[in-house]
């Protein structure tokens, strides 16, 4: 099989790539290791910058999220006991939207499947090859257990942190940098109305604990929890009561609800560079990872396949590589950024068990700088919102 664009990963970079390559002309094949129904159905972020959401109506995939997306215009940071709003549409004039990745997801396949070239789902054994050449390939398995092998112009390795397009760059050809905290989050899904119309950073001396949401009848919610911690050591009640403890505030009530979902997911910083080894080009989680505090991994995958498809059109429709030779710069600017954001709100939000009264004082400190001072509340907000596209 030929095609112009093998795109390895059928998460939002591999699927608004493949959408934005349609709009301009440019043929692809994304291959997906999960099954359909695992992808949309797997519970991830939430927040869309307002940027993405932008470039998602651009590109006529937001009916949807128009329609049931939830416009938040700001969110509250929970300390001393009460809650400080960061007013987004005061400070810098736009807002996020709160909707699901995989509501995203479901969005971008249905937008495949109208094209007439949906994914190739369960796929196994995908391997890439002949990457300094004009013609690189992807070998694999397909659902049927039979071999296929695409023919491509050029790779995108659109396959998240655990995908294999990364490990196929030599070693000494790229430089890791890598940054891990010391917790994770037990995040929860609960059939309950959301208690309060925003999302809420809580800093607290239990630890982290956030209040987010999916729609106007469930709840999403997290609590910082140790990084070796056991999803088996926390049945409802546990989470529930942590929560309780962790979000109280004067006049603020808790709604609970069944839990839908339970998981923990670990939180590091990572990023590889350059985002590229010959014709392969990676794209969000494959070539970086964000601890989730600043809510930016999903907007970043976005944020590099649109300069992807940029890129894609300048070579394959006018032969010209400039666009390709200055994709890995370009994007390392905005991950970079992201990544000191994220870091920061982690590092200002969580409890560190290593900590000493004095550093404790120094979060309070900049916890209440941030909510207080309108510069400081304006740099949260903008990184928030979205930087503009340079
Ligand atoms: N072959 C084919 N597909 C693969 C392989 C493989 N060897 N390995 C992984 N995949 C698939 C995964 O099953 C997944 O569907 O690649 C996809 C990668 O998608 P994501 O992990 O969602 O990564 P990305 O599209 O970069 O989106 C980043 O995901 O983890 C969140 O917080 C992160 O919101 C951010 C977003
Ligand atoms: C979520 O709703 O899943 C969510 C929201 C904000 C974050 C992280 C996750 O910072």
């Amino acid at each position: 099989m030929r095609t112009q664009v093998g795109i390895v990963g059928a998460g939002p970079a591999g699927l608004v790539l493949a959408h934005l390559l349609h709009l301009d002309g440019i043929d692809s094949v994304v291959l997906e290791a999960r099954s359909r129904e695992y992808v949309e159905r797997r519970v991830r972020a939430g927040v869309l910058e307002q940027p993405t959401v932008e470039l998602l109506r651009a590109a006529g995939v937001a009916d949807r999220l128009d329609r049931e997306g939830l416009v938040h215009h700001g969110i509250s940071l929970r300390f001393d006991g009460s809650d400080h709003r960061i007013a987004f549409d005061e400070l810098t004039g736009r807002s996020i939207a709160v909707y699901g990745q995989q509501e995203v997801v479901k969005d971008l396949i249905a937008a495949r499947f109208v094209a007439g070239a949906p994914p190739l789902f369960d796929v196994s054994d995908v391997a890439v090859h002949d990457l300094t050449t004009e013609s690189p390939r992807i070998s694999f398995r397909t659902a049927d257990g039979s071999h296929g092998e695409l023919i491509c112009d050029v790779i995108a390795g659109c396959d998240g942190f655990h995908g294999i397009t990364r490990d196929a760059i030599p070693a000494g050809a790229a430089t890791v940098y890598e940054h891990t905290y010391p917790f994770a989050w037990l995040g929860i899904l609960a059939e309950a109305p959301p208690s309060h119309s925003e999302l809420i950073y809580t800093y607290h001396e239990r630890g982290f604990a956030l209040h987010s949401m999916r729609s106007p009848r469930v709840t999403r919610l997290y609590l910082q929890v140790a990084p070796d911690e056991e999803i088996a050591a926390w049945p409802d009640e546990r989470i529930w009561a942590e929560l309780h403890l962790r979000l109280h505030a004067d006049g603020f009530t808790l709604t609970e609800g069944a839990v839908l979902e339970k998981g923990i997911t670990g939180m590091r910083s990572f990023v590889v560079e350059p985002m590229r080894y010959g014709r392969l080009f990676l794209a969000g989680d494959a070539a970086h990872i964000v601890p989730p505090t600043g809510a930016k991994g999903m907007n970043l995958a976005i944020a590099d396949v649109r300069r992807l498809s940029a890129a894609l059109a300048a070579l394959l429709r006018e032969r010209r590589t400039d666009l390709l030779d200055s994709y890995s710069d370009a994007c390392l600017r905005r991950v970079w950024r992201a990544e000191h954001f994220s870091w920061w709100m982690t590092s200002m939000l969580h409890r560190f068990a290593d900590a000493d009264p004095f550093q404790q004082r120094l979060q309070l400190s900049q916890l209440r700088y941030t909510a207080s001072s309108r510069p400081a509340a304006t740099s949260l907000a903008e990184n928030y919102v979205g930087l503009p596209w340079e």
